[in-house]
């Protein structure tokens, strides 16, 4: 299946539909580790923006003037309309939004867990240039990369439901493509923001309460990258 033709991310709906509880206490603690305390006025994007599910608990807190989520996936972004009403956001496919040739469009953009999936870092990198303004921040987290012990299991687990492949990428990888795109880098890692979601059950990602949290104090990354001019 090409981006192009992609219904969803994922070959089950079971895994789509699960990633808004899954990453619901992910996307607050970005909220609650940026550095901007209000969005009044600013428009924002979601890049990898799955059903919605960012913007709608960013809007909740930090409200912003318009928001736009791309995805290549268009089954999910169906979703993400329907459940838009009251935030002042728009959902398109990527080569939707493209196709109207924006640019220094917005005031800030989010990723979440979204670059470890994509096929060129430096064409992203450039791409969000295109797309931010001049020293507007781009926030984007993933703790999906070589340095993190646990990625030997999950990039066979990930890629078994994964529509498109998934690559293997350092931090440096991340951090040396938006550096040479003229972006300022910074990283921290999640850290633990309040109390950790316990599941018994999940052998596949975390073996024990012990592991979960070294992922949040060591590998899970949000990066700050701010465009420089
Ligand atoms: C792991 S999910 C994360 C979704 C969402 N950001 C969240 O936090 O729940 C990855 C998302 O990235 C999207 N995606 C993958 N490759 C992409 C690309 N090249 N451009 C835009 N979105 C992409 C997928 O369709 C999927 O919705």
């Amino acid at each position: 299946m090409t981006a192009a033709q992609l219904k969803t991310w994922t070959t089950t709906q079971e895994e789509e539909d699960r990633m808004y509880d899954g990453h619901l206490h992910h996307w607050r603690a970005m909220i609650a580790l940026m550095a901007e305390q209000t969005l009044a006025g600013k428009k924002v994007l979601d890049f990898g923006c799955n059903q919605g599910g960012f913007l709608r608990t960013l809007y909740k807190s930090r409200p912003y003037e318009m928001g736009v989520g791309i995805d290549i996936a268009a089954e999910s972004l169906a979703v993400a309309r329907q459940k838009a009403a009251g935030i002042p956001a728009v959902y398109e496919t990527v080569a939707e939004f493209l196709g109207k040739q924006p640019q220094n469009l917005f005031d800030m953009a989010f990723s979440h867990e979204v670059i470890y999936l994509l096929p060129d870092l430096a064409a992203h990198a450039q791409l969000m240039r295109t797309l931010l303004k001049p020293g507007a921040p781009y926030y984007a987290a993933t703790g999906c990369h070589t340095e993190n012990p646990l990625w030997k299991d999950w990039h066979p687990a990930i890629s078994a439901y994964s529509n498109i492949p998934v690559p293997h990428y350092s931090l440096n990888d991340y951090v040396a493509a938006f550096v040479q795109a003229g972006f300022h880098a910074e990283f921290r890692p999640f850290g633990i923001q309040g109390f950790i979601p316990a599941e018994p059950d999940d052998k596949v990602y975390f073996p024990s309460p012990a592991a979960k949290a070294d992922y949040y104090a060591r590998s899970k990354m949000l990066f700050r990258f701010t465009r420089k001019d």
